[in-house]
C-alpha cells in the first residue's frame, strides 16, 4: 500500500469501505489475519467454519437454485455454495473491485464455472423481482449506508418462500456501544444492531426472521420471504 493510498483512506468519509477496496486487504481477508482469525472468533464468539455450517443448514440449498451472495467480498460463501453443487448458480455481488478480482481468480483456479461476479451497489440491485431462491449477506449489512433500503431490495429480488441469511455486528452490550462510538469518531461507517431492531427491520422488509446465533459482537439471522410474524430463536 502506498503512502498516497493510505492518505486517501484516512481522508475518506467511509473508512471501512475504503479499506476493503485495497488489493492488499483482499489478499489477507480470508487468511488467519482477518475473517478466519482467532481475534475474529474471540470477538464474535464463533469460528468462521461454524458460522458457515449454521448458515448452510438454515439455507438448506437444493440442487438447481439461483443464489445471490450479497457483498460477497472475496467470495468465501459464494465458493462454498458453488463447490457443494455444480447445478447451482451463484451470483457474487460486491462494490469493491479488489475483492471481486480476488474472488474471481480463486473461482477460476478451482475451475468453478457456476459462480458469476458482479460489481454493483446493494442499495440498487440490478435484478428483476423474485429472481433468487436464496440470498446470503454476511459481514456487510452493518456497513451499508441504508440497511433498510438494502433489505427491501433483497426482499424484492427474493422469490416468495425464498430464504435470506445474514451475519451482522451485534450491539446489545455496553462494550459494543463503546466500540461503535470509537468507530463513529473515525468515520468508519459501521453500525451495530440490537436483536429487536434487526428483527423488526427484517419483518418490515417482508421476511419472517429467526435468530440463529447471538453472542458477544456477532449475530447470525435467517429470514423466510413472505411469511409474517416474528420467529424468535432458531
Ligand atoms: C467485511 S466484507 C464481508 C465479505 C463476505 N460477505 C464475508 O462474509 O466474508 C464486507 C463487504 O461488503 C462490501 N460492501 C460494502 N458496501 C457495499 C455496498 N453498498 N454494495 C455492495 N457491497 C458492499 C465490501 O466491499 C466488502 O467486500
Amino acid at each position: 500500500m502506498s503512502i498516497v493510498e493510505i492518505k486517501d483512506v484516512l481522508k475518506s468519509g467511509n473508512l471501512a469501505q475504503k479499506i476493503l477496496e485495497l488489493e492488499f486487504i483482499a489478499k489477507i481477508y480470508e487468511s488467519r489475519l482477518w475473517r478466519a482469525s482467532r481475534a475474529f472468533s474471540l470477538i464474535s464468539g464463533i469460528h468462521l467454519r461454524k458460522e458457515m455450517r449454521l448458515i448452510g443448514s438454515f439455507l438448506n440449498l437444493g440442487g438447481d437454485e439461483l443464489v445471490l451472495d450479497l457483498a460477497c467480498g472475496t467470495g468465501l460463501y459464494s465458493w462454498s455454495f458453488a463447490d457443494s453443487c455444480s447445478g447451482r448458480t451463484i451470483i457474487g455481488l460486491d462494490l469493491s473491485l479488489a475483492m471481486l478480482r480476488f474472488a474471481s481468480k480463486s473461482a477460476k483456479s478451482a475451475n468453478l464455472e457456476n459462480i458469476f461476479y458482479l460489481q454493483a451497489d446493494s442499495h440498487l440491485l440490478p435484478f428483476k423481482n423474485s429472481t433468487f431462491t436464496a440470498v446470503n449477506c454476511t459481514g456487510a449489512l452493518h456497513m451499508f449506508s441504508d440497511p433498510i433500503v438494502v433489505l427491501k431490495e433483497v426482499s424484492r429480488v427474493t422469490k416468495p418462500q425464498g430464504k435470506l441469511s445474514l451475519a451482522v455486528l451485534r450491539g446489545e452490550t455496553e462494550f459494543s456501544k463503546k466500540i461503535e462510538l470509537v468507530l463513529r469518531k473515525l468515520s468508519c461507517g459501521i453500525k451495530f444492531f440490537r436483536e429487536d431492531e434487526i428483527l423488526t427491520m427484517l419483518e418490515n422488509a417482508g421476511f419472517r426472521p429467526v435468530i440463529i446465533y447471538s453472542k458477544r459482537l456477532w449475530m447470525i439471522l435467517g429470514g423466510i420471504k413472505g411469511v409474517q410474524g416474528q420467529g424468535g430463536m432458531y
